[in-house]
């Protein structure tokens, strides 16, 4: 698409940035919309991180993406920060404000919630106790989330125990640390840790005693059938592919810089995971 010189400008904020595929994302919706605006890779290091998001109200950007490594840095930068945002200590998504202030927001919560409650219609908050691998920024969100749909107990475990107590003590809520990760009673999984990720080791996990009705859901989308959803799979288990999560967060973003509410169909998740 040729844009013009009065395009709606907006990017994504990483070190590196090339893996990213967001510029991907947003550029389908912008093509599909029929929208005069770009999205483009940002890529930023991190001691030039202020001064590059400090540089978007004087360039004209409606706002960014913030990806890896800058997600907790970023908030530091914000003029302005939500609750939620707050809360969970990163920002993924900034909105430069009709007054020209910097607004930090997270949308991560909102596009796991989102992508959960899509792919596995059938799961509620109240169906049980919610157990949670990982205690790492994207566990922050994914637990910050269950909270808040009213989930009875987030049961967390992670190889630093350390961190697990330090996320429940910030996140707040039924959260209950746990030595081991055990299944059992569990109404839905959450592997939010690497493992599973392409050229990382398998997340090794016994699921003979995952109540049948349980659901799982990986947040690594490469492969999109990790080797953990492919063994609940294998059960009859309810599985949730992590790729709905990233396509989920950014639907506020795009909507709060190019005014139009985006759709999250098969034909997206296509495009995004052609390259
Ligand atoms: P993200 O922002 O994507 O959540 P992160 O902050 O690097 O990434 O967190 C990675 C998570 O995967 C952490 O929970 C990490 O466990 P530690 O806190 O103990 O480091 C977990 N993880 C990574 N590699 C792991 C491994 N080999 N075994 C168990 N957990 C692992």
């Amino acid at each position: 698409m040729i844009i013009s010189g009065k395009a709606k400008l907006a990017g994504v904020i990483g070190w590196p940035v090339g893996h990213s595929r967001s510029p991907r994302l947003h550029g389908f919706w912008l093509d599909q919309y029929g929208i005069d605006g770009a999205y483009v890779p940002l890529a930023v290091p991190p001691e030039r991180l202020e001064q590059a998001i400090r540089a978007l109200p004087a360039l004209g950007f409606r706002g960014a993406n913030v990806t890896v490594p800058h997600k907790e840095a970023a908030l530091r930068a914000m003029d302005r920060v939500d609750a939620v945002a707050r809360r969970i200590g990163a920002v993924n998504t900034i909105v430069v404000g009709a007054d020209g202030l910097l607004e930090g927001r997270n949308t991560d919560a909102y596009g796991f919630i989102t992508n959960l409650r899509r792919g596995a219609p059938g799961w509620r908050p109240e169906s049980g106790p919610a157990l949670v691998l990982g205690a790492g920024g994207a566990a922050r969100a994914v637990v910050a989330a269950l909270v808040d749909a009213g989930v009875p107990e987030v049961r967390l475990h992670n190889r630093t125990a350390a961190k697990a107590e330090a996320l429940a003590g910030d996140i707040g809520g039924p959260i209950r640390v746990i030595p081991e990760p055990d299944v059992a009673g569990a109404a839905l999984l959450v592997n939010t840790t690497t493992l599973g990720m392409t050229g990382q080791s398998p997340l090794e996990l016994d699921l003979t005693d995952l109540p049948a009705d349980a659901v799982v859901t990986d947040i690594v989308y490469t492969p999109l059938i990790t080797p953990l959803l492919a063994a609940a799979q294998a059960r009859g288990t309810v599985i949730v592919d992590g790729l709905g999560m990233l396509l989920h967060q950014a639907v506020p973003g795009f909507e709060a810089w190019f005014g139009v509410c985006p759709e999250v169909t098969p034909d997206l998740c296509r495009f995004v995971l052609e390259k």
